[in-house]
C-alpha cells in the first residue's frame, strides 16, 4: 500500500499552499487561516504526501518535550493530519502516519503524541490512549473566596516569554505537561476574533508566584464566560489569589473555564462541589524507541527493581524483542534479552508508560500479560498520578 504514494519534506513553496487548502478543506477553516497556522508551525515542520506529483495531503511535525517522573523526553507533536476528500478511503492517511513514524524513528526521537480525531487510523499506527486532556467549569458565583492574599501584575501578552520559567516550574511536576513548542505559546497568546486576551503575575513582579493569561466571550444567552487559556500555580497563595481573582468578575461573568488534570486539585479549595468537567478528550501516545522512551523518563526515587518486557511492533522493527528495564535512583537502564514476562505490543507499552492505566487495568483491558508478581512490579515502577496536558495541538 504504501509504493502507492510518496513521502516528503516540502520541496516546493506552491506544494504548502495546495497543503493549505487541503487543510482547510479538512478543518472547516476560513480562506486564509492555513497560511497563518503553516507560518506559526514553520514550513520545515510539514510533512506531504503525494500521488502522480499531485498533492494527497499531509501533517505538521511539532518538536518539543514532555515531562515524565521529572524528566524531559524529546517528543514529537502530530498535528493537521489531512488528507484530501477525492483520496480518501485508500490507505492514505496511514502511509503518511508510517513514513512519519519511519523517518522519526531514524531520527532518533522516543516518542509522539497527538490528539485523535478517529482512534482507529491511529492505532494501526501504534498508538494508544495516554493521557487526558480536561476543560473545567464553575458559575463565578459558585467561587465564594474572597481572601486575596497577593497583588497582580498586568503583563503583556506579548511579553509572554516572562511566563517560561513558571511554567517550567510546573511542568517539571506535572506528569504529561509539555515542554511547549513555541507555536503552541504563540496560540495561546493569539486573540481569535475580536477577543483580547489578558495576562498577569501572581504575587509581586519580581517573585511571582504564578500567571494567569485569558480571554473573556459573551455568548448568545448573554451569559459571560472567561476562559482561562493558560495558568500555574505554585503556592497556596497563589491559588487563593488565582480564585478571589475569578470570582472578582461574577458582576458581568457568569462561568469560568480552565484546562485541568481529571482530579484536578484546583477545585478543592472551592467551598462546594459545584465545578464540573465541560468537555474531556484523551491524547494518543507512541513509544517510536522503546530503549530511548524508557532510559530518558524518571521513576520513583525509592525503588530498585527489574522488568523483564517482550514487546511487539510491526512498524518499527527494532522494537521488537526482549528488554530488561533496571530501575534505580530514579533512572532507569535498559539492556536486551532476558525473560520477556510481560508481554504487550507496542500499543499497550503507551499507556503503562504514562501511567494512564495501571498494570492491572491493562491487563483486564487485553493490552498486556503477565503474572501476579510481574504486575506488581510494573505497577511501582510505573506509579505516577493520572497524566494531563494544558493544551491541545
Ligand atoms: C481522518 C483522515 C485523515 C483519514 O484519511 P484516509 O486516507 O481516508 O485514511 P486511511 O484510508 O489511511 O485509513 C486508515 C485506517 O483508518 C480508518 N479510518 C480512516 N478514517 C476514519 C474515520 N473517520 N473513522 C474511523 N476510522 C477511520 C480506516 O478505516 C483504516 O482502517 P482499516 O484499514 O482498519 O479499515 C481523513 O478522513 C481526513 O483528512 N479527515 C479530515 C481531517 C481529520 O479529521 N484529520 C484527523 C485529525 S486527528
Amino acid at each position: 500500500m504504501i509504493s502507492k504514494f510518496e513521502y516528503a519534506t516540502l520541496a516546493h513553496a506552491e506544494d504548502a499552499q495546495h497543503l493549505g487548502h487541503i487543510l482547510e478543506q479538512c478543518y472547516i477553516m476560513s480562506a486564509g487561516d492555513s497560511e497563518l497556522y503553516i507560518n506559526r508551525v514553520g514550513l520545515e515542520n510539514l510533512r506531504i504526501l503525494y500521488q502522480n506529483q499531485q498533492v494527497v495531503g499531509g501533517l505538521a511535525i511539532l518538536p518539543m518535550g514532555q515531562w515524565w517522573g521529572g524528566q524531559c523526553v524529546p517528543m514529537m507533536g502530530i498535528a493537521a493530519v489531512g488528507i484530501a476528500p477525492e483520496y480518501r478511503g485508500s490507505g492514505a492517511a496511514i502511509a503518511l502516519m508510517q513514513n512519519t513514524l519511519k523517518q522519526l524513528h531514524t531520527q532518533g526521537v522516543p516518542i509522539s503524541v497527538l490528539y485523535p480525531a478517529t482512534q482507529r487510523l491511529y492505532r494501526k499506527a501504534g498508538y494508544e490512549q495516554a493521557g487526558s486532556y480536561c476543560i473545567w467549569e464553575v458559575l463565578t458565583e459558585n467561587i465564594q473566596i474572597k481572601e486575596q492574599p497577593l497583588p497582580l501584575q498586568f503583563v503583556a501578552p506579548s511579553n509572554y516569554e516572562a511566563f517560561y520559567e513558571l511554567y517550567q516550574q510546573q511542568a517539571k511536576i506535572t506528569h504529561g505537561y509539555l515542554d511547549r513548542n513555541q507555536a503552541i505559546w504563540l496560540g495561546l497568546i493569539r486573540p481569535e476574533d475580536q477577543e483580547t486576551v489578558y495576562s498577569y503575575f501572581i504575587g509581586d513582579k519580581d517573585q511571582p508566584q504564578g500567571y494567569i493569561i485569558f480571554s473573556q466571550h459573551s455568548t448568545e444567552d448573554d451569559s459571560a464566560i472567561l476562559r482561562v487559556r493558560d495558568w500555574v500555580i505554585l503556592t497556596d497563595a497563589a491559588m487563593q489569589t488565582f480564585w478571589s481573582f475569578l470570582a472578582n468578575h461574577r458582576s458581568q461573568i457568569k462561568k469560568v473555564r480552565w484546562k485541568s488534570s481529571v482530579i484536578d486539585s484546583l477545585t478543592l479549595p472551592l467551598p462546594e462541589q459545584t465545578a464540573n468537567i465541560w468537555r474531556q478528550e484523551r491524547w494518543m501516545l507512541r513509544v517510536i524507541d522503546v530503549v530511548k522512551a524508557l532510559e530518558l523518563r524518571g521513576y520513583p526515587p525509592g525503588i530498585q527493581t527489574e522488568l523483564h518486557l517482550e514487546v511487539k511492533d510491526d512498524l518499527l522493527t527494532s522494537n521488537n524483542g526482549k528488554f530488561i528495564l533496571s530501575v534505580a535512583n530514579g533512572h532507569g537502564e535498559v539492556r536486551t534479552g532476558g525473560k520477556g514476562e510481560l508481554q504487550l505490543d507496542i500499543r499497550g507499552l503507551a499507556p503503562l508508560y504514562t501511567s494512564l492505566f495501571t498494570p492491572y487495568q491493562l491487563q483486564l483491558s487485553g493490552k498486556l500479560q503477565a503474572t501476579e508478581t510481574v504486575l506488581s512490579v510494573a505497577t511501582q515502577i510505573f506509579a505516577g498520578v493520572s497524566p494531563w496536558m494544558a493544551n491541545f495541538f
